[in-house]
Order: C-alpha cells, then structure tokens, then sequence
C-alpha cells in the first residue's frame, strides 16, 4: 500500500489497527496441522525481519542478543506491548496460533514503532503452533519468562490434551528456561487454575517463588491489567488464579525415590524366589527409567 494511501483498517485517530477488521474464530484446534512456515531450528530464526534495529543480518552472531521472554497464546498482543517499554533491552515475541490475530499484532507493533521511533522495537510476534515448534525457536536455557495468560480452558476431558499446559509439555519448556526463569500462569477458571498449578508444582524442575521475589517483581502486576482477556474478566468482576514457578533444582523428594527404586530392585535380587518378588537392579532401573518418563 503506498504511503499516502489510507488503511482502512487502521483507525485515523490513534494510528492503531482496528480489532473489528481482524475477526477470527474463537478457537483453532492445536493438534491439527497447520501449514505455516516453521524454523528447522532456533539458528534459522531470522532476527533482522523481527528486530531489524537490534539485529541487521539474518544471522545469529555468537554472543549477540537473543529472545528472553515468549508469550505463549499472546491474543492481541497487550501483555507484550506493556512489557516492550518496561524492558526497552529485552528481546520479546509472542506466539499466537490464530492468522487474523497473529496478522493484527503485526500491525499493531508496525503502528507503535512508526508513531514512536525508537521504541518497540525489541517486541515481535510469530504465527505458530506452540505446542508443537517451541524447540524449533528457542535454545536450551534461552528463555527468562514464559508467559501463559488465560489459555483456551478446553474443558471437556477428552480435549485436555489440547491444553498448553501440561506434564509433558512442561519438560519442554523446562528445556528453554534458564535457572531461574519463570512461567507465569493466570486464569478465570478455577479448575484450569487448578490443572496448571498442579502439573507445575508436580514437575521435578520447577519450584515456588518467594513472596519477596513475587512482591517484587514488576511483571506480576501485568497479568491482569496488561492481557485483553484479564481486563475483559476485571470489568465483569471475575475471579483470576495464578501460579507462577521458577525453573531450578531437582526437587529433593525427587532425588529420594528414585534411588529407592533402584535399592528395591536390588534387595530382590539378594532374596531371589522368595514368594512372588523376584527382581534385579535391571527391574529397578526399567521401573525408574519408566517413572522419570511418566513424571
Ligand atoms: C483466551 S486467548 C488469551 C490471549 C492473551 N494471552 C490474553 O490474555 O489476552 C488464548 C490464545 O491462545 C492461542 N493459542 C491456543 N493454543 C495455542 C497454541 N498451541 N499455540 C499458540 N497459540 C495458541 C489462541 O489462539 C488464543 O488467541
């Protein structure tokens, strides 16, 4: 479009793109597949076309700044946008399932940089399928934050593995996070809020943040206030549950059963063709190779 040319889905007065012009439907099914380009890995990230003022070749440079916070399922882009002139040095991106909104966060970042030069330019968004790509975008330890802020609740049981949280999942984003990075998590719906702090606290790399850490940190804040769906929930006066979790040290009662997995194979092994209990360190190893995997 040229210059002078008027977007009509661009609002005159705020020079922000217009919501109402970027309708999609009100779910997309992440396990069906999707045909949008994807990284064969973090390395083939193009940096310059989503941060061309920090990044100028397509290449990644040995020691060159990297992305450190991902929204995960980031709608209309609030949350980032907030987060963008609180951490001006920060590379940020959202990651957003849906091409209407993913196109409009697009457009709204191009808006903000174009009315704001200088700014936002660390913020960008990314059309994908995060359940399934997220190793393709990001290296181990990459990440600080993780974002999962009023996910698609898919209540009905036979659709929880539709769920961007989950055990399995976990071990993924567990794989990105530095020591010390956290997921922050918020929803309406108690039994999500449940779901999600429940398989965060049972996940052996991840454990509570104090409430000195939580006081003070400035992000927490913009759970609610910054996301389109928590200010939709604040003005309805709904209810929100939030877990937040740093990624750090094996959890001690972690350490615990598993060498008593392997010490029950070998006391088999000592008493062999006493009542049904026969066993060997190979029975332990397998029983504990099997339970680190369900974990
Ligand atoms: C209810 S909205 C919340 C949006 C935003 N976080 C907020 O708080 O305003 C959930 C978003 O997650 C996106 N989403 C769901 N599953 C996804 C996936 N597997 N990968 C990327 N985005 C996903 C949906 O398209 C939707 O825009």
């Amino acid at each position: 479009m040229l210059e002078n040319e008027e977007n009509p889905c661009i609002s005159k007065s705020t020079r922000l793109p217009r919501k109402r012009f970027y309708r999609a439907r009100a779910h997309s099914n992440p396990l069906s597949d999707s045909h949008f380009p994807v990284p064969i890995s973090p390395s083939h990230v193009d940096y310059s076309l989503h941060y061309p003022q920090f990044c100028q070749s397509s290449d990644i440079v040995a020691g060159s700044k990297k992305i450190e916070f991902a929204d995960i399922g980031c709608g209309f882009g609030g949350l980032l946008i907030s987060l963008a002139t609180l951490f001006p040095e920060t590379l940020m991106i959202g990651m957003e399932l849906r091409d209407k909104v993913t196109e409009y966060v697009k457009e709204r970042i191009v808006a903000l940089r174009k009315a704001n030069p200088g700014e936002y330019q660390n913020v960008s968004v990314v059309r994908t399928n995060s359940m399934k790509y997220i190793p393709n975008y990001f290296e181990k330890g990459q990440l600080s934050k993780m974002f999962f802020l009023f996910p698609d609740p898919h209540f009905k049981e036979k659709n929880h593995r539709r769920r961007v949280i989950s055990p399995h999942l976990l071990d993924e984003y567990a794989y990105v996070l530095r020591v010390g990075g956290i997921i922050y998590t918020i929803t309406d719906v108690e039994e999500l809020g449940d779901w999600m702090k429940s398989c965060l606290e049972g996940h052996c790399m991840f454990e509570a943040i104090t409430e000195e850490e939580f006081e003070a940190d400035p992000v927490v804040k913009l759970l609610s206030s910054a996301t389109e769906e928590g200010q939709k929930v604040s003005r309805n006066g709904g209810q929100t549950f939030r877990a937040c979790l740093k990624f750090g040290r094996q959890k001690k009662s972690d350490h615990l059963w598993r060498p008593a997995i392997l010490l029950m194979g070998a006391k088999y092994k000592l008493k062999p063709n006493k009542g049904q209990l026969r066993g060997s360190y190979k029975d332990g190893l397998l029983l504990y190779l099997f339970l680190a995997r369900a974990h």
